[in-house]
This record gives C-alpha cells, sequence and structure tokens, in this order.
C-alpha cells in the first residue's frame, strides 16, 4: 500500500506523516529532505544553485540514504548524518531552488519510486500524488493559512536559532511557497483525486484522526483480499 501526502512548507505533513506510518508500521518517506539534501552539498561545495548541470550532475553522484525510525528519518550523505543540518529556512530557500530543476527532479524522483516500489511506505513531498505516486492507494493534499505554517514554523525552529523572528519566517514560507506553486516542473497543485485537509484550525492528533478514517476502509479491503 502506498500513501502519498502532499501539501506546503510546514502544512503537517511530515509530523502526520510519521504518526500515521508508526500506528500502520509502514515507512515514512519524507522526500523533501532528499531536495534539502542536494541543496545543503551544493551549498557546501560552493555551486550556483541555479545551474542545471553542475548541480544535477553532482546530485546523481550523491550516496544518499534515507532511514526511516520511530522518531523520524535520519538522512546521509557518503555515511554522515546529515539531519539537522537540513533544517534551517536557508536550506528549506535552497531545496526549494533546486527543486526547480528538472534533471534533479528526474534523479530524485526516480530514487523515490524505487524506495516506494517495495510497498507499505506513507511518502510526504509536494508532488508525490501528482508525479511520484500517481496511482497510490491513497492521496492526501495538507494545506494551512500560509501566517499559522510560518508560526509552526517559527516554533521548530526558534530553539535551535534563537535570533530568528516571526515575521521573516512567514515571509521565508511565503517566497518558499510561491516558488514550488509557480515552478514550471511538477508545481505544487492537490492531484485531482487528492483528499484536502485544511488543517489551519486543526491540531496534528486531529489531522491525523481524519486521515486514519479514511486509510481504514482500505486496509480492511487489502486483508480481506489477502494483500
Ligand atoms: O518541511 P517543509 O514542508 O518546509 O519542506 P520540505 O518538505 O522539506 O521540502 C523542501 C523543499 O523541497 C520544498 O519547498 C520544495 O521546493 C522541495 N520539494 C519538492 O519540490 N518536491 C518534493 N516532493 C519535496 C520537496
Amino acid at each position: 500500500m502506498i500513501i502519498a501526502i502532499d501539501g506546503p512548507a510546514a502544512s503537517g505533513k511530515s509530523s502526520v506523516a510519521k504518526i500515521i506510518a508508526r500506528k500502520l508500521g509502514f515507512r515514512h518517506i519524507e522526500t523533501g529532505a532528499m531536495y534539502r539534501a542536494v541543496a545543503w552539498k551544493a551549498q557546501q561545495l560552493g555551486l550556483n544553485l541555479n545551474e542545471e548541470a553542475g548541480v544535477a550532475r553532482m546530485a546523481e553522484a550523491l550516496d544518499i540514504e534515507l532511514i526511516p525510525g520511530p522518531d523520524g528519518q535520519t538522512l546521509r550523505i557518503d555515511g554522515r548524518d546529515v539531519t539537522p543540518l537540513l533544517k534551517s529556512e536557508g536550506v528549506g530557500r535552497g531545496a526549494a531552488t533546486v527543486a526547480g530543476l528538472p534533471r534533479v527532479r528526474e534523479i530524485l524522483v526516480a530514487k523515490q519510486q524505487q524506495i516506494g516500489a517495495r510497498g507499505n511506505v506513507v511518502m510526504d513531498g509536494r508532488d508525490i500524488g501528482t508525479v511520484v505516486f500517481p496511482h497510490a492507494d491513497l492521496k492526501f493534499f495538507l494545506d494551512a493559512d500560509a501566517e499559522e505554517r510560518g508560526r509552526r514554523r517559527f516554533q521548530e525552529l526558534k530553539d535551535k536559532h534563537p535570533e530568528i523572528d516571526l515575521n521573516s519566517v512567514i515571509g521565508q514560507v511565503r517566497e518558499r511557497d510561491r516558488d514550488d506553486r509557480n515552478r514550471k516542473v511538477s508545481p505544487l497543485v492537490p492531484a485531482g483525486d487528492a483528499i484536502q485537509i485544511d488543517t489551519t484550525r486543526l491540531d496534528i492528533d486531529q489531522v491525523v484522526n481524519q486521515i486514519m478514517r479514511f486509510i481504514e476502509p482500505s486496509l480492511n479491503k487489502k486483508e480481506k483480499k489477502g494483500l
């Protein structure tokens, strides 16, 4: 079974996907971390993030390992755990830039399809239901007001980055949304058959409960068929 959860920055998709995967005993794959990893490495190497050939060459050679775990996904590059280094909004903005490069998307989408082909996975991102797994068993699209999403991202980052301020985080989230929704390749858009949930006034548990109500009948059907 493949469950796709898409949505804009800080819409809650990763937190929700993690809990759902744990409940179902599935793997949780956060595809955003792969775009973040490519951006981080490109920044480390001093590459121009808009230069497709150079970034794609690097992305192709990059040894990215995703290790799902009960407390979240760990990402290793060339054997080194870089998970905490990928969380900043600076790397997030870089991710949105490299995510606009068609060749980079091709490379990462192929890796995601390979990972998902083993089944029983909850995958979150921007294009899982539209491009990576257009035939996913269930698709969800989470959204929330940009201000509320900015506040959530600020809460996540403020302990480690006491220097950040709320208004600039809201601004960065809005900018990244604009890039993600307007890019030419695989823009952020709900799949026609996605179940859309506005999470502005919902907490994580309420969103998880809504999603589980859709998943349970499909799960029972598959169990009956012995799948
Ligand atoms: O956690 P947050 O929602 O802020 O971002 P993320 O899921 O880590 O993704 C970071 C960036 O990677 C996004 O703003 C997108 O530009 C890009 N991305 C993408 O293009 N396609 C995906 N499947 C996942 C992320």
